[in-house]
C-alpha cells in the first residue's frame, strides 16, 4: 500500500488517477439502494455524515471489521483508492494486514490444511455489519449468497502465495461440516490479523490511500458519531479471478 500525503482532489481527479491503474468497478450500492453520487457510479463514499436524514455515505461511524473489499464478487477489484476530506479529531484510524506475511508465517500444519481449499465470501453484510441491498440477512454461512475463492492464492503479478481471506462473518470453507469450518477459519484468523503482521494510517485530511487489494487486508477503528468523517473510495478492476 502507498501513502500520498497533502492531495486536493475534486471527484473527478480521484476518478481519472485512479483509471491510470485500469478499468473501474461500479461502487457497491448503498443500503438504501441508491448509489451516493448523481452521475459518479465509481465513487464509493464512506461517511457518517447525515443531510436531511440519510446518509450521504457508508459505513457510520462504528468499526469496519477487517476484509478485503469486495470479496464476494467472482472478480474483486485489484485495487483500491480512499482519499480523506473531512476526518475525525480521533479515531477512524484504518490498519492494513500483510497477507503475504500472514501466510508466510502460518505454522506448517495449518499450512498445508489450507492449500487447496476454496472459501465462500460473504456477500450479505458489509464491513460495518450493515445488510447489502437486496440482501435477505442469513448468518447461516452456507445459505448465504457470495462467491467461492481459493483459500491461499497465488498474486498474479508477484508470483507470491497470500491468504485469501475476504471476511470473517459468514466465511465458510467449502466441503468441510460446519464446526470443522468455523475452528479452521478461527485459528486461521487469529494468525492472520496479529498486530506485527499490520500498519496503521492516523488520516490527515489530504491523505490519499492505495492498496493492492489482492494482498491485504483493511479495518477501521470506531469514532464519535458526533464528529464528522467524510472519504472518497474508488475500486480497480481485477484482470482475473483469485487464483490458488
Ligand atoms: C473501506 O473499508 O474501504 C473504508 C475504510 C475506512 O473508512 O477507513
Amino acid at each position: 500500500m502507498l501513502l500520498f500525503r497533502g492531495q486536493s482532489l475534486i471527484p473527478d481527479d480521484l476518478i481519472a488517477f485512479s483509471r491510470r491503474l485500469g478499468g473501474l468497478d461500479l461502487a457497491p450500492i448503498q443500503e438504501t439502494g441508491r448509489r451516493f453520487v448523481d452521475g459518479m457510479p465509481e465513487l464509493y463514499v464512506v461517511s457518517n455524515v447525515m443531510v436531511n436524514g440519510e446518509p450521504i455515505g457508508s459505513l457510520g461511524a462504528g468499526e469496519a471489521v477487517w476484509h478485503t473489499d469486495m470479496s464476494y464478487l467472482p472478480e474483486p477489484p485489484k485495487a483500491s483508492l480512499l482519499y480523506a476530506l473531512e476526518i475525525p479529531p480521533s479515531g477512524g484510524d484504518t490498519s492494513f494486514v500483510n497477507m503475504y506475511t500472514a501466510f508466510d508465517t502460518l505454522p506448517e500444519d495449518l499450512k498445508a490444511r489450507c492449500i487447496g481449499l476454496k472459501v465462500k465470501h460473504d456477500g450479505t453484510y458489509n464491513s460495518g455489519g450493515y445488510v447489502r441491498q437486496g440482501v435477505i440477512p442469513t448468518d447461516d454461512p452456507r445459505q448465504s449468497p457470495g462467491h467461492l475463492h481459493p483459500l491461499v492464492c497465488t498474486h498474479p503479478e508477484s508470483g507470491r502465495r497470500m491468504l485469501y481471506l475476504g471476511r470473517r462473518r459468514n466465511a465458510y470453507i467449502d466441503g468441510l461440516d460446519l464446526a470443522e469450518s468455523e475452528a479452521l477459519l478461527d485459528a486461521i484468523w487469529a494468525h492472520a490479523c496479529q498486530p506485527q503482521f499490520c500498519w496503521t494510517n492516523q488520516w490527515r485530511v489530504g491523505d490519499l490511500v492505495m492498496w493492492d487489494n489482492r494482498c491485504t487486508m483493511h479495518r477501521r477503528d470506531p469514532f464519535d458519531n458526533s464528529a464528522r468523517r467524510v472519504m472518497h473510495r474508488t475500486q480497480v478492476k481485477g484482470a482475473a479471478p483469485p487464483a490458488a
